[in-house]
């Protein structure tokens, strides 16, 4: 398995490129499954979910085409099942459940089952798609799902799920009549899924809102010009984080300052500078770190899939912080690996408090999910001394290119082998 090492504590300056959104490439391509033909797609990242999703579609009966426009062919879809060893290794195959009952008027795909972060169940998905005339069977740890034709309905989550609200709006759209889903993500990748349903000629209004108003249609058609997938800001979040951890100076370029403005404004509160434009945002730190209170919520709140990269910036606050984690029930794995890199943290249930310390000192840590790698990461630029991170495919689900723009803006990272020396790091 790869590692990444890291010679730490280069104040890291320049401009990172923000590629396409996992969490919008991974809906958008299962939405391709409702408007049988070829699709394209630019700015696809190369992540491996993304050629998890790929793969999946292949499996159905949809081969892509990788190129700088991503071709896929949904003309025919053969099978209609997710299996377990593609949705074991990525949660987000559920999102095969609406668009193929909207298709082919079945789906079996395998239940995701838990992940590092919290149990993540599916129950709200089958309870909209019920709504909608879908019916379920759970058998041999698939969940077999079939409707003779589905039907518009006005429904309210329990809570505002974004894979969700993402199944049900990719099956609503070829329901008879007109769906409303109440209590509904609002994320900004439920907006751009309903944007490019609406691209394939389906009628949703208010998707990234709380309410989605859905006009059914009875066809859809493939896109004619190639979609280009909003910027990922999460992985933007992560860069500008990366500067205000090792008190420099980044430029992330296609970015979305409207999309990161819970992020932003604790960067401010925790002594960083922020400069924003119509397609950038900026973030240098010339002082103290100083301590912030974070609260997870959905968006428009604080992501949760920041909460892990702040708190290693916190963690060398001048003062302690509170940072609590309402959304997963596990969110806290790279706890126990910012503690070896010297942070002081104490944790009390969904509650962390991160008690500055003045530096961290780099160490032998492991991945254990996506964010807390990027967190490991964050922590390593800063430490003193080298960090090598091991496990890192989970940062290669998330993460497009991570060491090349890292290098970019002046870190000394190398990728290795588990196990191998890696004694001369490229540096800038
Ligand atoms: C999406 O996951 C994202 N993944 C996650 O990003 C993100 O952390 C999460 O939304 C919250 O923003 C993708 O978009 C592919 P939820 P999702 O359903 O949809 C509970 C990353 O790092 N819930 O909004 O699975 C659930 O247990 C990943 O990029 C139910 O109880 O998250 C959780 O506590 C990690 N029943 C809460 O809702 C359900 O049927 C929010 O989960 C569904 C969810």
């Amino acid at each position: 398995m790869d590692k990444l090492v890291i010679d730490g504590g280069v104040p890291l300056k320049g401009t990172v490129p923000v590629s396409g959104a996992k969490n919008a490439a991974l809906p958008l391509l299962m939405a391709t499954i409702v408007a049988p033909g070829e699709h394209r797609i630019a700015n696809l990242p190369e992540l491996a979910d993304v050629e998890s999703m790929l793969s999946l579609l292949g499996r159905i009966g949809c081969p892509s085409l990788m190129g700088p426009i991503v071709r896929i062919d949904t003309s025919r879809v053969a099978w209609c099942e997710a299996p377990y060893d593609l949705v074991r290794k990525m949660r987000a195959s559920v999102l095969a459940l609406g668009p193929l009952l909207a298709r082919c008027g079945e789906a079996h795909v395998s239940l995701p089952g838990g992940c590092a972060i919290g149990v993540r169940p599916i129950d709200q998905h089958l309870r909209g798609l019920e709504a909608l005339g879908c019916e379920f069977q759970m058998d041999n740890g698939y969940v077999h799902g079939k409707v003779k034709a589905l039907k518009g309905a006005h429904m309210r989550l329990d809570m505002p799920t974004v894979t969700g609200t993402e199944n049900i709006l990719m099956a609503a759209v070829l329901a008879h009549g007109d769906t409303t889903i109440e209590n509904a993500a609002a994320e900004p990748e439920v907006e751009e899924l309903g944007a490019f349903l609406n691209s394939l000629g389906a009628k949703v209004e208010g998707a990234g809102t709380a309410t989605i108003h859905v006009q059914g249609v009875t066809s859809l058609v493939p896109a004619t010009r190639p979609w280009h997938i909003l910027p990922d800001r999460i992985e933007a979040g992560t860069y500008l984080v990366a500067a205000a951890i090792t008190g420099g100076d980044i430029r992330c370029e296609n970015a979305r300052a409207d999309h990161l403005a819970p992020v932003l404004d604790v960067l401010r509160a925790a002594g960083c500078g922020v400069e924003t434009g119509d397609d950038f945002v900026r973030v240098w730190r010339n002082g103290p770190v100083t301590p912030v209170d974070i609260t997870t919520a959905p968006h428009p709140g604080f992501p949760t899939d920041m909460q892990a990269q702040l708190m290693a910036l916190l963690s060398l606050a001048n003062g302690s912080s509170q940072i609590r984690e309402t959304i997963f029930e596990n969110r806290f794995m790279h706890v126990a690996e910012l503690l070896r890199l010297g942070a002081r943290i104490d944790i009390n249930g969904n509650l962390a408090t991160v008690h500055g310390v003045p530096e961290l000192s780099g160490a032998t840590v492991m991945a254990t999910d996506l964010r807390a790698s990027a967190s490991l990461v964050l922590a390593g630029l800063a430490a003193r001394g080298r960090t090598e991170i091991l496990r890192i495919y989970h940062l290669d689900r998330g993460y497009e290119h991570l060491a090349e723009k890292l290098r970019g803006v002046g870190a000394n990272v190398q990728r290795g082998q588990e196990g191998r020396p890696v004694t001369h790091i490229v540096s800038a």
